[in-house]
């Protein structure tokens, strides 16, 4: 059913990646892979790392910053902030606590938000809903992720370990009292396949794990780090996201033509050209960036908007959608107008 009434909409964006540039040679000289090998089966050239001192909470500030002067709001005008991230700062409290420190926000109520891949889309739409709700009228949603300390960084984790980078993405979401201004939300849709959890997943730590969560042999045998089944996971990916982003659009009574724009989660390029070509997305619709800064997970889709917010690839009036699939499985779609 289409929507009617209240709306939200995006009036700032933002993005925050390390310095640090890992190459894939540089992850060649550590275990057995290589370049060729990497960018053909992922598209991947680099990706960002952190160095000693910075953290998640770190880039989600400087992602933050950017969206707020983008929209020309302070912190102290935010009303909540929403972090979706898998790589927790700390297994509690949530990263968006370390975030609410370092960006001084007084009493401002602040959460995190595990949906994975998947994490961003479904933070704005619980932004959205808030929103719309009347409940609030300026939330910060981040997607923020530091891959590089919990990797394999060798041959055996070489499948999982090549893929992921660090980085974090913004927006603001606020109330859209003038309907049609720029950054419209007009769908998101969201699901969730509990069923397939352990075919991309971290084991241990585990508080389901007796006596302790996490111990010396959990440590040797390699089970703290993610483990993914890629094909399994591959073909999921390609099948849900399309589902879902035609669910997204058909609610919204928008066609696939209609769009100017698509963001897809930065997982793997051969996913996101098998959507396309599955949905007949013509490439230059396509916008990608994770060539630079291989998957960010929760941070992907917010630093994909920003990016292509800094390059003037987003004009006024376009409708722009974005699509994500990941660990859970989850899958998520949004629809916006600018
Ligand atoms: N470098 C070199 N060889 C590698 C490698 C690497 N980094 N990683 C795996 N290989 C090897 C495997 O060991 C295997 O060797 P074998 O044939 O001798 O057994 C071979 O390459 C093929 O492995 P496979 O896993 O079948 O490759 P693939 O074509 O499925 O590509 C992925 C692997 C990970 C790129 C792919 O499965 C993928 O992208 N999956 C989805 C990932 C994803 O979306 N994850 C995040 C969701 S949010």
């Amino acid at each position: 059913m289409a929507r009617s009434g209240a709306r939200a909409k995006i009036t700032g964006t933002g993005m925050k990646v390390p310095d640090q540039v890992v190459t894939n040679e540089e992850l060649a000289e550590r275990m057995d892979t290589s370049d060729e090998w990497i960018q053909q089966r992922t598209g991947i050239q680099e990706r960002r790392w952190i160095e000693e001192g910075e953290t998640p909470a770190g880039l989600a500030r400087g992602a933050t910053e950017e969206a707020l002067a983008q929209a020309g709001l302070e912190v102290a005008d935010l009303d909540c902030i929403l972090l979706a991230t898998l790589s927790g700062q700390h297994d509690f409290p949530g990263t968006s606590f370390f975030l609410h420190e370092l960006l001084d926000a007084g009493e401002i109520p602040c959460v995190d938000l595990r949906a994975q891949c998947s994490g961003f889309l479904f933070a704005l739409n619980f932004a959205d809903s808030l929103i719309v709700s009347g409940k609030f009228e300026r939330v910060l949603v981040v997607g923020a992720e530091v891959h590089s300390t919990g990797l394999d960084i060798s041959t055996r984790g070489r499948d999982v370990s090549v893929i992921f980078g660090d980085g974090a993405g913004a927006v603001i979401v606020e109330a859209n009292h003038e309907a049609g201004d720029p950054g419209e939300i007009l769908e998101v849709r969201m699901h969730s396949e509990g069923k397939h959890a352990r075919r991309l997943w971290i084991e241990a730590p585990s508080s389901a794990h007796r006596p302790v969560r996490l111990t010396h042999e959990m440590i040797d045998d390699g089970r703290i780090f993610p483990k993914m089944e890629g094909r399994y996971v591959f073909k999921h990916a390609v099948s849900r996201m399309p589902e879902v982003l035609l669910e997204t659009l058909g609610a919204a009574s928008v066609k696939v033509e209609d769009v100017d724009l698509y963001l897809f989660h930065q997982a793997n390029l051969r996913i996101n050209e098998s959507v396309a070509q599955r949905l007949e997305i013509p490439e230059d619709k396509v916008f990608n960036n994770i060539q630079k800064y291989g998957n960010c997970s929760a941070g992907s889709i917010p630093m994909l908007l920003a990016e292509a917010t800094r390059q003037g690839r987003i004009q006024p009036g376009q409708l722009v959608s974005m699509t994500a699939f990941g660990s859970g499985f989850t899958w998520a779609s949004a629809l916006t107008r600018w």
